[in-house]
């Protein structure tokens, strides 16, 4: 494990994925697979931290979650898949990061601060909520990754990790890294409506939606607002519908842009060529979904596998940040 990098990304098994996930990050993973030790995780219980109360649907959503990673290529022959739960020593390392966390930093977190106003939940934070980012701190450390494939809405997290990395140090001796954020080139999707694409705020399209959703979707997309007759002249570097021609690489790119400027291509035209590129470019997705959809077996085999990897290599972490808090009592265990 020493000659590459390590990699940890993860995503909360909250429902289906959308293209803001793909483009926003796991397009990003599928690549990084081929360069560095990746480890990729079902965070189930990071999802728990918001939606404990009707836990129903979790085992579908992680299994729809890892047959969606699958399809889109992320490959358990070159990465390691895990499920959260299954590698009990992230809790573990996440108990002790908690001992040296002050309160101020995770009240400071600016993600926290959206979700509660998002929530309406002011007063009503959980006490696992407020750890969220110390589970994810452990989640990264576990593994001594130093790089972390993720979207620009986690990046407060990533610092706080770095934060919990140094703090460890200075306290107890150099155990871990201090990783760094791995952005994609758009590292924020924003969704038809113009804000950021997410399941809370339905306006996503979603990675094994029906093609005539994806085109009514589609179509209903806000354009640049100066552009109202297709004579006016648009501003593709302000259009969202733009950037997904740019995100999907279209062919006709530089004719698009020159001619929506020069007022000669309208926006209903604009989202017709664009529904039908990305019908085409998720419908490729496809068949690899099928072939893990209802396979259940299959998937759970997937990631029991990668887990019992993981754990080993976590173990070894947990041994050594013991070590370094002298919490290995002379090498005796139970
Ligand atoms: P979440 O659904 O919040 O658990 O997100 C899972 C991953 O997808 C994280 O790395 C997010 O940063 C990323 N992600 C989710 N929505 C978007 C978006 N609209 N744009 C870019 N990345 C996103
Ligand atoms: N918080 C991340 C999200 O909502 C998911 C996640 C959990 C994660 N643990 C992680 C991402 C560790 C990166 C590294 O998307």
């Amino acid at each position: 494990m020493k000659d590459k990098e390590t990699i940890f990304s993860g995503m909360r098994p909250t429902g289906r994925m959308h293209i803001g996930h793909y483009f926003g990050a796991l397009k990003n993973w599928v690549e990084l697979q081929e360069k560095y030790h990746c480890i990729f995780g079902i965070t189930d219980w990071h999802a728990l931290t918001t939606s404990f109360e009707d836990t129903t649907q979790l085992e579908d959503n992680i299994m729809e979650m890892a047959a969606d990673w699958l399809a889109v290529g992320i490959d358990p022959e070159k990465c390691i898949l895990i499920l959260q739960s299954w590698v009990p020593e992230h809790a573990e390392l996440h108990l002790l990061f908690s001992m040296i966390t002050p309160v101020g930093w995770l009240e400071r977190n600016p993600v926290l601060k959206e979700q509660l106003q998002d929530m309406g939940l002011k007063e009503a934070v959980g006490y696992g909520h407020l750890g969220y980012p110390v589970l994810m701190a452990s989640d990264i450390l576990i593994y001594k990754a130093t790089k972390v494939p993720v979207g620009e809405d986690q990046v407060p997290h990533i610092e706080l990790t770095r934060e919990i990395a140094r703090r460890f140090n200075y306290l107890y001796g150099e155990v871990f890294p201090e990783p760094q954020a791995l952005l994609t080139e758009v590292p924020r999707i924003l969704g038809i409506d113009g804000r950021k694409m997410s399941k809370s705020l339905n306006n996503y399209v979603g990675l094994s939606e029906p093609p005539e959703e994806v085109r009514r979707k589609i179509l209903s997309m806000f354009t640049d607002p100066e552009k109202i007759r297709l004579s006016d002249p648009g501003h593709p570097e302000q259009c969202n519908v733009f950037s997904f021609h740019r995100l999907l690489a279209n062919p006709r790119l530089l004719d698009i842009e020159k001619d929506c400027r020069g007022g000669k291509w309208g926006c209903v035209s604009c989202k017709e060529e664009l529904s039908e590129l990305m019908i085409d470019y998720l419908e490729k997705i496809v068949p690899y979904r099928e072939k893990y959809r209802g396979k259940k077996h299959l998937v759970k085999e997937i990631l029991w596998e990668g887990s019992k990897k993981a754990r080993q290599l976590a173990q070894a972490t947990l041994e050594e940040a013991k070590g370094a808090m002298k919490l290995n009592y002379d090498g005796f265990k139970s």
